[in-house]
């Protein structure tokens, strides 16, 4: 069993904090990613706790031990723990095999314990029939899979990985985002993820953590924290979304041309987020707008629509004035000048922080 622990982690550069005051907990196995913009505090977070860096304010445990505080840092080597940087790097005078079982030499295994161990690891990340090449003799990817293998085979307590696939090309981004969960599944181990890629954040983490300026915004797994962003930061940055501006009253969020219902929250301006799949568009000719409870149907207009093969991104402007974005499916066809009904489940109305919020612990 293993858990981190960071508990108000800080690292300030003179006045400037890169990581300010940021705690979290990672359960045995969990899957965390660290996102957020560049330069938000990623990689200097990810080397404190690869023991690289000694914080300037909190600490860091490994079951329940401490192993990184102001006043000492056990060494990067003595952690337990594997890390892949920005810019991986395998060696390039060692085969596959070699750099596969070069941590396994280091630790003194028998030689034919090495083999088995290289050739299991091999065999899981789909390289042993590549074992005796060079790595000038294999694409990017397969030399990513090698940094992983050889990542994994030391068997490490946690795995730390620092946006591992920003040299690879998109298509083979996907492929080797599928690898890296396939692994995480087979073997487990505890790992923190850094990227600034909201899309590949969502499609392997468990949880993600949102940062911004060196502080976490949110902490929540990857539906949740599409569904309920709590920052307009938060929510501009999982995907893409409408921020509308309205005001709170009496028991009301009142925006241009509609209200919908408000639970709590007190009065005064409100910001919230509408995602655009969460818009339907209905052929309004005419007539009252039908009615359904929890749902609004807003008159409006299609102002400008995108072809984007799996959906349609449209542009709409309500009546009031208010625009918005909605996806639709390529079946339905509205074109630019159409008059809709714009179908709003009340419910899909979220109202969200406009400032940056700091979540100081969980
Ligand atoms: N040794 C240093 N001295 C001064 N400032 C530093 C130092 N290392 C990092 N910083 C600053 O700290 C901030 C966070 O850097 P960090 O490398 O953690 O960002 P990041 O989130 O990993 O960004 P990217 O996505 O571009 O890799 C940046 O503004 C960076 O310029
Ligand atoms: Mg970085």
């Amino acid at each position: 069993m293993t858990t981190l622990q960071i508990r108000g982690l800080t690292k300030a550069y003179g006045a400037f904090k890169a990581v300010d005051d940021l705690s979290l907990t990672l359960q045995d196995g969990e899957f965390l990613s660290l996102l957020g913009p560049s330069g938000c505090g990623k990689t200097t977070t990810l080397r404190m706790i690869a023991g690289f860096i000694t914080p300037t304010a909190g600490a860091i445990l490994l079951d329940g031990q401490e192993i990184s505080s102001p006043s000492g840092v056990v060494p990067p080597e003595k952690r337990q723990m594997s890390m892949i940087f920005q810019s991986y790097a395998i060696w390039p005078n060692m085969t596959v095999a070699q750099n596969v079982g070069f941590g396994l030499r280091m630790k003194k295994l028998p030689k034919a314990e090495i083999a088995r161990q290289v050739a299991e690891v091999l065999r899981v990340v789909q390289m042993d029939h590549l074992a005796g090449r060079y790595p000038s003799e294999l694409s990017g990817g397969q030399q990513q899979r090698v940094a992983l293998a050889r990542a994994v085979a030391l068997q490490p307590k946690v795995m730390l990985l620092d946006e591992p696939l920003s040299n690879l090309d998109a298509n083979l981004r996907e492929d080797m985002r599928s690898e890296i969960k396939r692994m995480h599944l087979e073997y487990g181990i505890t790992t923190v993820y850094v990227t600034h890629d909201q899309s590949e954040a969502m499609a392997i983490s468990d949880r993600i953590a949102v940062i911004n300026a060196g502080r976490i915004e949110q902490i929540e797994a990857p539906h949740a924290l599409y569904s309920r962003p709590r920052t307009r930061f938060a929510a501009e940055f999982i995907g893409r979304t409408n921020l509308i501006e309205g005001r709170r009253q009496a028991g009301k969020m009142i925006f241009d041309g509609f209200e919908a219902p408000s639970s709590g929250g007190a009065d005064g301006p409100v910001l919230a987020s509408v995602r655009p799949q969460n818009l339907r568009l209905l052929p309004r000719q005419g007539g009252a707008a039908p009615s359904e409870t929890d749902m609004l149907f807003l008159p409006g207009k299609v102002t400008e629509r995108i072809f984007l093969g799996e959906r349609w991104d449209y542009g709409l402007t309500l009546e009031g004035g208010q625009t918005l974005r909605a996806a639709g499916p390529p079946e339905e066809d509205y074109p630019e000048g159409a008059v809709v009904w714009i179908a709003l489940p009340t419910a899909s109305i979220i109202p969200v922080e406009d400032e940056p919020v700091h979540l100081a612990a969980e």
